[in-house]
């Protein structure tokens, strides 16, 4: 006798099957997902058990916070700057760090004296920013004899030292209103800094060295897939429609920095790039690999650039930094080495020779 549940029984049984199937599919995609998401590299796992030390790759060491941000220096509360006798001066220094083309650039409005780079392109948040290059510094270690210039330097020379190197320019006359308004924003910053101290975050970051020579052709790589977008292939950035000063300023070219400013030193571009670039990296979420940077600073400086005579830097030779590029030097080091690395080698010469 036909069962009459039959073709129900029958029925059942191919849901069930099609059940298995679709699950074994799906157990069978999220393993390979996860595995795909651990890199692919599941027995890596059972060795880092047996060595930490295998956790730590390359690419977490990108995202770690180069410094806590426990006791970080922030500039004060510019709403209360109204507050200050000289409220006026110290808000048109500020407009000129910000804006300094509009101002002192080639078609500047009081003076044309510079680039058209604006300070804050490198003092980035109007020098405010935490290993930004900023200026927390100034008010409390200026004056300070400096081995560049074998001199002692005022706030006014420092400053015209970066629009001379840094803006390729000409300084401010010194009792000139800008240079007054500049010096006024900078002790304003540097109100609250004790005499003679630096402020956790200040200036730029300072590199630990590599063991080899920085490479400038796996730095063209970093450019070309991480600086392009904005500083462009050309490394000439992209100027403002109206003249007066850069969206993306250039890196290179006869519109950049000269071979007698901060940024032609390696350690400086590195540290810089670190700890900023590509825009929207900070100190607690830098962007680059410590050899990425140095590489990148290599391709960078290796571009053509303006000269400026610095025949009368660095009066005592055995003061240059380490990755000062030029010789003469006091130790036997090649220019090559001075310039590209490796400076560990260079830093122990130094310090047998009882130099700093
Ligand atoms: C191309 C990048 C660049 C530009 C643009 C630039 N600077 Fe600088 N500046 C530097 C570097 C690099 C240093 C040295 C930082 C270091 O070695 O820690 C520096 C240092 C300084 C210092 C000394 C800071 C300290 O704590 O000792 C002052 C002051 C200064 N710059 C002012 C200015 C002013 C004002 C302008 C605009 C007229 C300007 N800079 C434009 C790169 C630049
Ligand atoms: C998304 C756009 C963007 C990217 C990508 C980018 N930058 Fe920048 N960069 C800027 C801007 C904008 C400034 C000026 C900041 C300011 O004025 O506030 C700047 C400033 C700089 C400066 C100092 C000023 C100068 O012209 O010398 C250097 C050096 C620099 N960038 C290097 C790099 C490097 C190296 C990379 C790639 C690793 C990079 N940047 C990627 C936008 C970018």
């Amino acid at each position: 006798m036909k069962n009459p549940f039959e073709p129900f029984i029958k029925l059942v049984s191919l849901m069930v099957a099609l059940l298995v199937i679709v699950a074994s599919f799906t157990a069978l995609t999220i393993t390979g997902i996860l595995f795909i998401y651990q890199g692919g590299s599941l027995p890596k796992l059972n060795l880092a058990t047996e060595n930490t030390a295998e956790l730590v790759t390359e690419d977490t060491s990108i995202s770690l916070a180069l410094m806590s941000s426990e006791g970080m220096w922030a500039a004060p509360n510019w709403d209360l700057v109204e507050e200050q006798s000289n409220a006026d001066l110290i808000k048109y220094g500020k407009e000129l760090v910000a804006n300094t083309s509009e101002y002192l650039g080639p078609n500047g409005k009081v003076m044309k004296i510079s680039n058209g780079m604006n300070c804050q392109n490198c003092h980035l948040n109007a020098g405010t920013a935490p290993l930004g290059n900023n200026y927390s510094g100034v008010a409390a270690n200026y004056p300070k004899v400096r081995a560049r210039s074998g001199q002692s330097e005022d706030i006014p020379k420092r400053i015209n030292d970066c629009f001379e190197r840094s803006l390729n320019g000409e300084g401010l006359p010194v009792d000139s209103k800008e240079m007054q308004a500049m010096v006024a924003y900078m002790e304003w910053l540097g109100k609250d800094v004790a005499k003679g101290e630096s402020p956790k975050g200040v200036g730029i970051y300072e590199m630990a060295f590599l063991d080899r020579p920085a490479n400038p052709v796996a730095g063209k790589r970093v450019y070309d897939n991480q600086c392009t977008s904005c500083h462009m292939e050309d490394g000439q950035g992209m100027p403002r429609f109206d003249g007066l000063g850069y969206t993306y300023p250039p890196l290179w070219g006869e519109h950049s920095y000269n071979d007698g400013a901060g940024l032609y030193r390696m350690s400086r571009f590195a540290g810089y790039v670190k700890a900023n670039m590509p825009l929207g990296a900070t100190y607690e979420r830098p962007m680059l690999t410590d050899e990425q940077a140095w590489d990148v600073a290599a391709y960078v400086n290796s571009m053509a650039r303006p000269k400026k005579d610095i025949t009368n830097d660095w009066p005592d030779i055995s003061k240059k930094p380490v990755d000062h590029p030029f010789g003469p030097f006091s130790d036997g080091f090649s220019e090559e080495q001075h310039k590209f690395g490796p400076f560990q080698p260079i830093k122990e010469a130094k310090a047998l020779a009882g130099l700093k």
